[in-house]
C-alpha cells in the first residue's frame, strides 16, 4: 500500500523535497520589531523549511506551522524540535548525575515527564538521549553524557527512548527520541571539544556503537550526526558509519539531521568546497541539514550538473543526487507521518495539557537525591536537625549553576537554593559566608559568562572572605562547605586543561579543616573533578553535580537523613587531572610485573601516594551493606547453557538502603587484550533495616562476545571457550572473583 509520504513524493517538485531537508533555528521568530518578516518567515513562504528547532512557546509554534503550511503547494507541516536534555521546564540533574543514579525506572521517569512538558508546548522532537559514552573529564560535555561504561549507557539510551517514546511518537505526550551524537564524540583527542577520536575500531564497535545499538533497538525515530571525525573522516561525510552501519547493520530506519551547521563545517575539515561537502553529507546519510542551509544553496545545481572533483576525490552524476534527495526527502515525510503530522498538522499544538509542576519538582527533587554520590562519610552524616549549621561556599546561595549546562527552557527563579532549603528543611537558617569566589580570574569569567552571568566574583579579597567563613565555623557545630565549578565550566565548547577543584576551594576547605570542626564538603560540578587533599580532608564528601531545579532540595534531604544516599560514581574521579581519560575498563599492560619494575608501578613519576582514589561504581549510604560470597550454579557449563550466579546481600543498618549489586567480568586469555575488567551486568535493590536478599544473575556465554575488527567492513565479533570471571561487589574495585569456564 502506497503511504502518505510516497503519495507526496509523487506530487513534489525538486524544489520542494530539497525544502524538506532545510532544518532551521526559530531564532527572533517570524517578524522583527518593524513587523518585517524574518529570514524565516521568507523561508517559510517559500516553502523552503522541513522543520524548526529552538521555538519558545506553543503560539509560536501554532504561527509557524500556519505560515508553513500556507507556503506549502502541498501543505507539508513542519515539525518542532528542541533540546531537551535533561528536562524542559522541570530541569532535572545532568544526564551524568541521573546516570549516577543507576535507576533505570527513575530515567525513563524523568524522560517521560520532561516529553510531556515538551509536547505541551508543541515539540514533537528532542534532541535526546546524549548517550556520547566519555572517559576523558577535560571534555565539557561529560556533563551531558551517560559516563564512561557502555552497558550502563546503552541501558540508559534504551531506558530514556522509552521515556521519551513511550509506546509510539504520535501518542500525546510523547515526542520523538534523537540519539546523539553519532559517534564517539565523547573521544576527542585531548579531551578537546570537537576534536578528532581517533580510536581502534574495537573501540568503537565495544565502547562507543552499543547505546546506539540500544536505543535503536527500543526504536528510537531519530538520530543527530557528530561534529567530530572518527579516524580522520569527519561523521557527517562518514557513509560507512551512517549509511553502512547505523542503517546497514543495526537496521535502523529513522531520520538522521546534522548538528548545528555540521555540513558546512565539513569544508573546515578539509573535505572541500560547499558543493561537494553536500553531496557528501548526502550520500552519507545526513538527511536534513541543520542551519547552514547548504543544501539549500547547493542542492538544485548538484541535481542538474552532478559533480566530479578528483582534488576531493569525490563524483556523482546528477540522477544519482537526485535518487539521494529522495532518499532524505523520503525519510522526513515518513518521520513526519510517524508523528502523525501528514494527518494532522496541529497534532501536538494546543491539544496536551502540560503535566503538574508540582509532580515535576517531586520527581526532580527525588532524582537529585539519587544522583548525588557520597563518597565518604566517617559518620558525621546524616546530620540532626537540630545540629547549628555553618553553610560555607560560593554555593550556599547559587541558583543559575544549579540548573547545569543545556538547560536552554529553564529558569533559575525555580532554584530553591541550599541554604532555603536548609533553613525549610530544619526550620532554622544556617550561618553562611561566601568564602571563596567560584574563578577568580577575570578572563575566566568573561568566558564563563557568554551565556548569561553564571559567575558573579564577590569583590572582597580572598583572605577576608576566609576570615567571614572562618568566624561562621566557628560559631557552628559543623560546617558544611560547598565547593565544584559553574554551570559554564562544563557543557559544549568548554573542554578544561584541569578538570581539577580551583586552588581557592582547596585553600577554603584546608582552612576551615583548621577549625577541627565536622566538615562536609559538597561538590557541585558538571563533570568528574580530580579532588585531591580535599577527599581526605572531608569528614563527609557529597558529589552533588549540578542537579537541577531540586538539586539543593536533594542535597539537603541527604544531609540531614531525609532521603538515603544511593547514587554510585558512572565515571572514575581521576586523583590529578593528568591521569585523563580515564575508566574502570582499561587494558592490562606488560608492565607493571607484579613484584618487578617498582619505578613503574603507580603509572605516574609525579602523583603523590596517599591520595584516595574513588573508582567507577563507587558510593556510599547510610544502611551498613553487606556482601555474603557469590557461587555459580557450575563452575564449568557449555556455551548453549546459561549459568547463574547467586548471593546474598543484607542491610545490617538500621536505615532504609538502595543497593546497586554490580557484576563486572573479564576474559583473561583471548584472541586480542581484553579490559581487565568491564561491567557486565547490575542489579538495584531496596533492603529495609535487616532484609536479606538473594541476587541471582543470568550468565551468557554469548554476553562474552567481543570484536576484532582490523576494518569497520570486515569486523567480526567473536567469543572463545575457556577461563572468564566474574566480579561481584559494591564497585569496580571491591568485588570477589568467581571463575568459570565455557567449554564450548
Ligand atoms: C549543537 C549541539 O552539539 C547539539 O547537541 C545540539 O542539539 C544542537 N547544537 C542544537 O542546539
Amino acid at each position: 500500500m502506497q503511504g502518505h509520504a510516497d503519495r507526496l513524493m509523487a506530487e513534489m517538485t525538486l524544489a520542494e523535497k530539497i525544502g524538506q531537508l532545510n532544518l532551521l533555528a526559530a531564532g527572533e521568530g517570524l517578524t522583527t520589531g518593524a513587523a518585517q518578516a524574518t529570514p524565516l518567515a521568507q523561508r517559510l513562504d517559500a516553502g523552503q523549511v522541513g522543520a524548526i528547532f529552538g521555538t519558545k512557546s506553543l503560539a509560536s509554534a501554532r504561527a509557524m506551522q500556519e505560515r508553513a503550511l500556507e507556503g506549502s503547494r502541498l501543505k507539508i507541516p513542519l515539525f518542532f524540535a528542541e533540546d531537551v536534555i535533561h528536562g524542559h521546564r522541570t530541569v532535572f540533574p545532568l544526564p551524568v548525575a541521573l546516570t549516577c543514579s543507576w535507576d533505570l525506572d527513575l530515567i525513563e521517569d524523568t524522560a517521560a515527564f520532561a516529553a510531556a512538558e515538551a509536547a505541551s508546548e508543541g515539540l514533537h522532537q528532542v534532541y535526546a538521549p546524549m548517550i556520547d559514552v566519555s572517559r576523558d573529564p577535560r571534555w565539557g560535555r561529560i556533563a551531558e553524557s551517560p559516563g564512561e561504561d557502555p552497558l550502563l549507557a546503552a541501558r540508559i539510551a534504551a531506558a530514556a527512548t522509552r521515556g521519551f517514546q513511550g509506546t509510539g511518537i504520535a501518542e500525546q505526550a510523547r515526542v520523538a527520541a534523537c540519539l546523539k551524537h553519532f559517534v564517539a564524540y565523547g573521544a576527542p583527542d585531548s579531551g578537546r571539544d570537537y576534536d578528532n577520536a581517533s580510536l581502534s575500531w574495537e573501540d568503537l564497535l565495544a565502547v562507543y556503537l552499543p547505546p546506539f545499538v540500544a536505543g535503536v533497538r527500543e526504536g528510537a525515530a531519530s538520530v543527530m550526526a557528530s561534529f567530530n571525525a572518527v579516524n580522520k573522516l569527519a561523521m557527517h561525510a562518514h557513509e560507512p558509519l551512517i549509511e553502512g552501519w547505523l542503517r546497514g547493520k543495526t537496521g535502523f530506519g529513522g531520520l538522521v539531521v546534522s548538528d548545528y551547521t555540521g555540513v558546512k563545517e565539513l569544508t573546515a575539515h578539509g573535505l572541500g568546497p560547499a558543493p561537494v561537502v553536500v553531496a557528501r553529507a548526502l550520500h552519507a546519510g545526513i538527511d536534513m541539514d541543520m542551519v547552514g542551509e547548504d543544501y539549500l544553496a547547493e542542492l538544485p545545481a548538484l541535481a542538474e550538473a552532478g559533480i566530479d572533483a578528483p582534488d576531493a576525490g569525490f563524483a556523482m552524476s546528477a540522477s544519482d543526487i537526485k535518487a539521494l534527495i529522495d532518499r532524505a526527502c523520503h525519510r522526513v515525510l515518513s518521520f513526519k507521518d510517524r508523528l502523525g503530522l501528514l494527518e494532522d498538522p496541529f497534532r501536538g499544538i494546543g491539544d496536551t495539557q502540560a503535566p503538574s509542576r508540582l509532580a515535576g519538582r517531586k520527581l526532580a527533587r527525588r532524582a537529585a537525591a539519587r544522583s548525588a554520590v557520597l563518597l565518604k562519610n566517617d559518620g558525621t552524616l546524616p546530620l540532626g536537625e537540630a545540629a547549628r549549621v555553618a553553610l560555607v561556599g560560593p554555593f550556599a546561595h547559587d541558583r543559575r549553576n544549579m540548573l547545569g549546562t543545556w538547560s536552554v527552557s529553564g529558569n533559575s527563579d525555580d532554584v530553591v537554593s541550599l541554604s532555603e532549603a536548609v533553613t525549610a528543611l530544619t526550620g532554622s537558617e544556617p550561618l553562611t559566608a561566601w568564602g571563596a569566589n567560584i574563578v577568580d580570574d577575570d578572563w575566566l569569567t568573561r568566558r564563563l559568562n557568554v551565556h548569561g552571568i553564571t559567575v558573579e566574583p564577590d569583590p572582597r579579597s580572598e583572605a577576608d572572605l576566609l576570615l567571614e567563613a572562618l568566624e561562621q565555623a566557628r560559631q557552628a557545630d559543623v560546617v558544611v562547605v560547598t565547593v565544584g565549578e559553574a554551570k559554564e565550566h562544563a557543557g559544549e565548547s568548554s573542554s578544561s586543561l584541569s578538570p581539577a577543584l580551583p586552588p581557592a576551594h582547596h585553600r577554603l576547605v584546608s582552612a576551615l579543616k583548621e577549625t577541627g570542626k565536622p566538615l562536609v564538603v559538597v561538590v557541585f560540578a558538571g563533570r568528574p573533578l580530580a579532588l585531591g587533599a580535599v577527599a581526605d580532608k572531608a569528614d563527609a564528601l557529597l558529589y552533588a553535580w549540578h542537579g537541577g531545579i531540586a538539586g539543593p532540595e536533594g542535597v539537603a534531604d541527604l544531609l540531614f537523613g531525609a532521603a538515603t544516599p544511593s547514587g554510585r560514581m558512572c565515571v572514575t574521579l581521576p586523583l590529578h587531572p593528568g591521569e585523563t581519560p580515564i575508566s574502570h575498563a582499561e587494558e592490562p599492560t606488560g608492565r607493571p610485573f607484579p613484584g618487578a619494575f617498582q619505578k613503574f608501578r603507580t603509572g605516574w613519576l609525579d602523583l603523590p601516594d596517599g591520595v584516595t582514589r574513588f573508582p567507577f561504581g563507587f558510593g556510599l549510604g547510610y544502611g551498613d551493606i553487606r556482601y555474603g560470597a557469590p557461587s555459580v550454579s557450575g563452575a564449568s557449563a557449555p556455551a548453549s547453557d546459561k549459568v547463574l550466579l547467586t548471593l546474598d546481600i543484607e542491610n545490617a543498618g538500621d536505615r532504609e538502603a538502595v543497593e546497586t549489586v554490580q557484576l563486572y567480568a573479564s576474559d583473561p586469555v583471548a584472541r586480542i587484550t581484553r579490559p581487565a575488567r568491564f561491567l557486565f551486568d547490575f542489579k538495584q535493590i531496596r533492603l529495609s533495616p535487616g532484609e536479606r536478599r538473594e541476587v541471582v544473575f543470568e550468565i551468557h556465554a554469548a554476553q562474552f562476545a567481543y570484536p576484532i575488527a582490523p576494518s569497520l567492513e570486515t569486523a567480526e565479533w567473536v567469543r572463545d571457550p575457556g577461563l572468564v570471571q566474574l566480579h561481584v561487589g559494591p564497585n569496580s574495585r571491591d568485588t570477589q572473583t568467581v571463575d568459570l569456564t565455557w567449554d564450548s
